[in-house]
């Protein structure tokens, strides 16, 4: 049966320039690519959620400008409800510089909000029957944090697990912490939260002990390549990534784990089988250019856990 999840957060047009370095201040660097696909982290995890299943609403403000009409296709051919959707006259849509590394196919990314930098407060308490309806709440931290922050405690009032991916880092503080059933940071954010270095598993279990000392239901700590460490506030298990292919491009990864989580909590799945759940989405989506563009279908992820190729 298909879970509800109710997604905040912001969409931007990605600009992806592929090279194989970024260019120094003042050099001008010939590119090997080029692509404008759709973006934000909030709405990648809409559409990777509602890709795999899930009945998504998505809250944002989108400005009435041609990136905001790609982001409507875009949720259209998803299936994503934008009954939560505000289109401000006043600001643009956002717009985001991705570098891609032809080396690796990691990333280095700068995101300008636009309209959705101003989604506030308020817009969380007009969006509330979206989110009280919903079996799982999603936010990240590329809108203002006090929307976040109006937006896991709805949630939480109304008995809603909350999940909180706190990207880009940002100072948190105890209070919110608490609002979140779990939270989601990649090491550098991990970092960030708990001033500890995450550069091994067993860092990542540090990191993930203190980030349940300051008041997290559970940690999920995303570790690239090497899966993601769960952790209950009792054991830590990691749970490895899948092989699903050669990695072309990592952006959005973090983004296809968050929206496969939220997917599988919503039909009930329980937290380490939906882990291994949002593993295989990552795994898919660094197989392929693009960020929402490359969120892999539910056929997709049921084949990578059972092992058989999709078709
Ligand atoms: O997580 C990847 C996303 O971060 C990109 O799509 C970019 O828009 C930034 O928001």
């Amino acid at each position: 049966m298909k879970g509800r999840v109710a997604i905040l957060g912001i969409f931007v047009a990605d600009l992806a320039f592929e090279a194989p370095r970024l260019p120094m201040m003042g050099e001008t660097l010939l590119g090997e690519g080029f692509r404008m696909g759709p973006g934000g982290k909030g709405s990648n995890q809409a559409v990777a959620a509602a890709k795999a299943g899930a009945d998504v609403a998505f809250i944002t403000r989108l400005g009435a400008d041609a990136f905001g009409e790609i982001a409507l296709a875009t949720w259209s051919e998803a299936g994503v409800d934008t009954a939560t959707v505000v289109r401000d006259t006043a600001r643009p849509t956002g717009a985001a510089f991705i570098f891609v590394s032809t080396r690796d196919g990691n990333n280095a990314i700068i995101v300008n909000a636009g309209a959705a930098g101003a989604i506030g407060p308020a817009d969380l308490d007009a969006a509330r029957d979206a989110i009280e309806g919903a079996r799982v709440f999603v936010t990240q931290l590329e809108q203002p944090i006090d929307a976040a922050a109006r937006g896991l405690a709805i949630a939480r009032a109304a008995g809603v697990t909350t999940i909180l991916n706190p990207a880009p880092a940002a100072d948190l503080s105890d209070e919110i912490l608490a609002l979140c059933d779990y939270v989601t940071p990649n090491e550098s954010e991990a970092a960030a939260l708990t001033g500890i270095a995450v550069d091994t598993v067993e860092d990542a279990r540090a990191a993930a002990d203190r980030l349940i000392a300051r008041g997290v239901g559970r940690a999920v700590l995303t570790l690239g390549e090497r899966g993601a460490l769960y952790h209950d506030g009792r054991d830590a298990v990691l749970v490895p990534a899948f092989s699903a292919g050669p990695v072309r491009d990592t952006t959005g990864a973090g983004d296809a784990f968050n929206g496969g989580f939220a997917t599988a909590l919503a039909e009930g799945a329980d937290p380490l089988a939906a882990v291994r759940f949002a593993c295989a989405t990552g795994s898919l989506s660094v197989t392929r250019p693009g960020a929402a563009a490359a969120m892999p279908t539910r056929a997709e992820i049921d084949a990578l856990l059972q092992g058989a190729p999709a078709r």
